[in-house]
């Protein structure tokens, strides 16, 4: 007897039933604007720009000095990032506000006694690089925005000046950094309640911070790189031995850069160039993969996550060789890297039943967390704005500029720990990417676009150190191979190879107990995560004239704001 066989029949035939429209989970949907960010007080603040006639440039830099102030784990004006431009007529732009390398840097600055310092590399006032935040966005702003400069920092003040309710998620984190936090005075002052931690509905007021962005908003980018806030940036530096000089400060600019350009499967792939490898890595992954048929495969099929993982290794493998500053590494080889001929060989060496060995394979994972933060713009116009940025760690150094309000970057630690320092323990010590007076440290940020027959297709990028380029890269794979609307592409399940250590980490329930033994099996060693990354993606139908903005769930404060 199989009393259960009726229901059974119908299961089946309910699916197979075609897709019914609104099947899946849904991204917002609007037709004149959309922002995404990482918080939806920053969201709005964007959005309302938008209303209000700016462009995608106006709102991204009104949103990221939003960010600065609600989301203060990675948002900031004391660090640095990328933001890409596709204006809706013209040729896509890059504006590299990465931190520099102050004069006094050197290969050797992140050892003590002939010894690796991590603290010197990772913590404290050496750490931190000449932030490019302010410089970059107001260089972009100055070349594309149309609203008043004035305008757009005015809302990061009024929620620095009078407050902010504390969300559930920003408590966790900070509660997370408490004994950082505390070890500096101006720290403790700024983001704990008298060296208690704040509670989700508590009102964070900033004053000290308000005040900077009055300065910045009246000056530009002199009411940071010079005047009260350089003095106030100088003071702490000489105080805590850091290396950041007032002609530092002066000295700091914005590059602007010609994004990388590659092209998948009928879409025009546009990312950031160095210094960030994101960009490079993403477009010769994308070469490889799209020798293969991905959709027809399935999605997270062994087969797939095998190739997909061996594509991630051979480019992080080629990242970790070839790339660094572009000003310091004159003779990268940036058009074998992004060639379809390269990515042809490279597939050669792919095969599919077996994975191949990292070498040297005894690597430690380095931590990565999900302290940088990606917002993503689309305006009326269809201008796009992809913007990632970041302080490296999660409140970079911990450490508060004394009244400024804000916190310092510990981006040198993206440089090489020092020449030759290559160890099993996963120091690098390869020579485009070690300190140097003015350079850039290598940076993983990928702020990416796609077109299809010259209308914008989607607008991505996310937090997450190196994984960010396997995160972005996901994204693209699950809207193109998989057709998956962008609120699904960003909700699936995510996982990441960077060729050493030389294991697949996947988020939790991610992947099936079959296809992990079929993975196993091919000889890849898999370890299970919490989460990957926090995507935010616009993505965009042209031929329903509707935006499509999706925020991810992984971080309960996303938010995407449409008009
Ligand atoms: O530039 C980079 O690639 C890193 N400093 C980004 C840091 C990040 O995403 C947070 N955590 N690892």
């Amino acid at each position: 007897m199989r009393p259960h066989a009726p229901a059974l029949l119908a299961a089946v035939s309910i699916l197979a039933v075609p897709v019914a429209a609104r099947a899946g989970s849904q991204p917002l949907r609007a037709k004149h604007g959309m922002v995404v960010s990482q918080q939806f007080a920053a969201s709005q603040v964007g959005v309302e720009v938008l209303w209000e006639g700016g462009n995608a440039v106006d709102a991204a830099v009104a949103t990221a000095f939003a960010l600065a102030v609600v989301h203060p784990s990675a948002g900031n004006v004391g660090g640095g990032g990328f933001l890409l431009l596709r204006p809706a007529k013209g040729e896509p732009i890059a504006y590299d506000f990465r931190e520099t390398a102050p004069a006094r840097a050197t290969p050797t600055m992140f050892l003590s006694e002939g010894r690796y310092d991590k603290e010197r590399h990772h913590e404290g006032l050496l750490s931190a690089g000449v932030p490019g935040t302010v410089a970059g966005l107001h260089l972009a702003w100055k070349e594309h925005g149309t609203l008043p400069w004035k305008r757009l920092v005015a809302p990061a003040i009024g929620l620095a000046e009078e407050g902010f309710p504390v969300t559930e998620e920003l408590a966790r984190d900070l509660r997370r950094v408490l004994p950082e936090l505390l070890k500096h005075p101006a720290s403790r002052a700024a983001f704990t309640r008298e060296g208690k931690p704040y509670e989700a509905g508590d009102l964070l007021v900033q004053k000290d911070l308000a005040s900077t962005l009055k300065r910045i908003a009246d000056k530009g980018p002199a009411g940071f790189y010079e005047g009260e806030t350089a003095r106030l940036i100088v003071k702490e530096m000489e105080r805590g031995g850091g290396l950041v000089t007032q002609a530092d400060l002066a000295a700091y600019r914005p590059k602007v850069r010609i994004p990388v350009r590659g092209q998948y499967r009928g879409h025009d792939v546009i990312s950031m160039p160095p210094p960030s490898s994101g960009g490079t890595a993403l477009i010769q992954m994308l070469n490889i993969l799209e020798q293969d048929d991905l959709g027809a495969m399935g999605f997270r099929s062994a087969a797939s996550v095998h190739l997909i993982t061996e594509a991630m290794r051979r480019a992080f493998a080629d990242r970790a060789r070839h790339l660094g500053d572009p000003d310091h590494n004159p003779d990268m080889p940036m058009t074998r890297l992004l060639s379809k001929d390269y990515a042809r060989e490279l597939r050669r060496t792919i095969d599919p039943q077996r994975a191949s060995v990292s070498s040297p394979s005894s690597f430690e994972w380095p931590a990565e967390s999900e302290e940088t933060t990606h917002l993503s713009v689309v305006d009326d116009q269809r201008n796009a704005v992809a913007l990632t940025y970041t302080l490296e760690a999660g409140y970079g150094s911990k450490i508060v500029v004394p009244g400024a309000g804000f916190l310092l970057n510990n981006e040198m630690g993206d440089f090489n720990a020092g020449p030759g320092l290559t160890d099993e323990k996963g120091l690098i010590g390869t020579e485009p990417n070690l300190a140097a007076p003015g350079k850039r440290m290598l940076s993983s940020m990928a702020p990416t676009i796609l077109a299809k027959d010259g209308a914008l297709r989607l607008v991505t990028g996310s937090p997450g150190g190196r994984t960010i380029i396997n995160t972005v890269l996901h994204t693209i794979l699950n809207v193109v191979d998989h057709g998956m609307n962008v609120q699904e592409a960003v909700d699936a399940p995510r996982f990441h190879h960077q060729w050493l250590p030389d294991v697949i980490r996947y988020e939790r329930h991610g992947l099936s107990p079959d296809t992990l033994a079929l993975l196993a099996e091919r000889g890849h060693r898999l370890e299970p995560i919490g989460i990957q990354g926090v995507v935010a993606a616009i993505a965009f139908d042209r031929e329903k004239g509707v935006l499509e903005g999706a925020a991810d769930r992984r971080w309960a404060d996303s938010a995407a704001a449409g008009r």
